[in-house]
């Protein structure tokens, strides 16, 4: 049985779905603060299968504490927690009380009920200003933000308990930047209001909700000037969570891997290759650079490929087709009218 916290979340949610298909039993925590439980009815009708959903913050360990009386768990996927870089500078004890003592609860009860087994979700933020790209699991880390500094000291936290007990098996997965979303067009990215990333923004402009795309910049020494990132099919994201679960579940230790395709795209090339695969027009401007944003980030995901046995299989074009057949049957998200009413657990 594995745990999976903020499985409701866009990566969390294809995590879910991958996880049931490969035949492993789950039970979902989620807070449903930046969710909606729409997203785990939709993982029931993709799959056809049922499990446990719990609606709970980390923050409420005594809460968090009954999942572990209810179930026995023999590992815990964790991606609950806050992810945007500008509210986090605006709110960073937010961000660290949420992120950093969300997950000390997390550890403890962990630690407790001896399920010593997590993979984790990080992020290439971890890098900081990459000196050299690819960007290896070995380049030195510094974060830039209160955001990327939850995502470093939790890989600290997790590298200290590790140290303190070596019955810990910790899997810290290093993502580049997940676009897509599941094929049927039932599950995908949902923000909170204007989207900060990039493929959200594109998807929106193309449904109609908003204008115009910003393009942040068109000087960096890049092939057309516009930032380059390494994005990657949010099915093939969820499929390293299955690759590493297998093996914290078959070891222990503690590694971090990269999940990147190892190529990068321009912000253009993006847009450019949605406007092919889609026929839709995406308009846009270019404006000052975003304040944080780097010229150039791509992984080296070699590490993964030989202790995981993982590599990214989808290209661009089905990152752009999976994005836009969500949006455009979603144009709204999860949006419907739900009462979440009572109970903590549904089933
Ligand atoms: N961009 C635009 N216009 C937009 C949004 C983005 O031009 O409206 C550009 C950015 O300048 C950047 C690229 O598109 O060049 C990608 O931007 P995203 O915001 O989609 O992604 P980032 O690489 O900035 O951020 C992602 C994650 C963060 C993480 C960061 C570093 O969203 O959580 O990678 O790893 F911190």
């Amino acid at each position: 049985m594995i745990l999976i916290v903020g499985g409701a979340g866009y990566i969390g949610s294809h995590t879910c779905v991958q996880l049931l298909n490969a035949g492993h039993e789950i039970v979902v925590v989620d807070s449903l603060s930046n969710s909606k439980y729409e997203s785990i009815k939709r993982i029931k009708e993709i799959t056809g299968k049922e499990f446990k959903f719990y609606q709970i913050d980390l923050l409420n360990k005594n809460e968090l504490e009954l999942v572990f009386k209810e179930n026995k768990f023999d590992a815990v996927v964790h991606f609950a927690g806050y992810k945007a870089v500008g509210e986090s500078v605006e709110k960073p004890l937010k961000y660290y009380q949420n992120n950093i003592t969300g997950t000390i609860h997390l550890c403890e009860l962990m630690s407790e009920y001896n399920v010593k087994k997590m993979v984790f979700s990080s992020s290439a933020t971890v890098y900081g200003i990459p000196k050299q790209v690819p960007i290896v699991e070995t380049a030195p880390l510094q974060a830039t933000n209160p955001y990327g500094r939850t995502k470093l000291m939790i890989e600290e936290i997790l590298q200290d308990l590790y140290v303190s007990d070596s019955d810990w098996s910790i899997a810290i997965l290093r993502y580049f930047n997940p676009i897509g979303a599941h094929i049927s067009g039932k599950i995908g990215e949902d923000p909170n209001g204007i989207p900060n990333n990039l493929m959200p923004f594109i998807t929106q402009v193309g449904v109609g909700k908003l204008e115009k795309l910003k393009v942040f910049g068109n000087d960096y020494p890049t092939v057309d000037g516009t930032g380059v990132r390494d994005y990657i099919h949010v099915e093939d994201l969820a499929n390293g969570h299955l690759k590493a679960l297998e093996k914290i579940l078959a070891s222990t230790g503690l590694d971090a891997y990269n999940l990147g395709t190892g190529s990068g795209y321009s912000v253009l090339e993006l847009v450019n290759a949605f406007e092919k695969v889609t026929g839709i027009k995406i308009p846009y401007e270019v404006v000052d650079r975003r304040p944080g944003d780097v010229a150039v980030c791509y992984a080296d995901p070699t590490k993964a490929e030989k202790e995981l046995g993982w590599k990214a299989e989808l290209g661009i074009e089905r990152m752009c087709e999976d994005s836009w057949r969500w949006q455009s049957l979603n144009p709204n998200g999860y949006e419907v009218n739900e009462l979440v009413t009572n109970t903590k657990t549904k089933q």
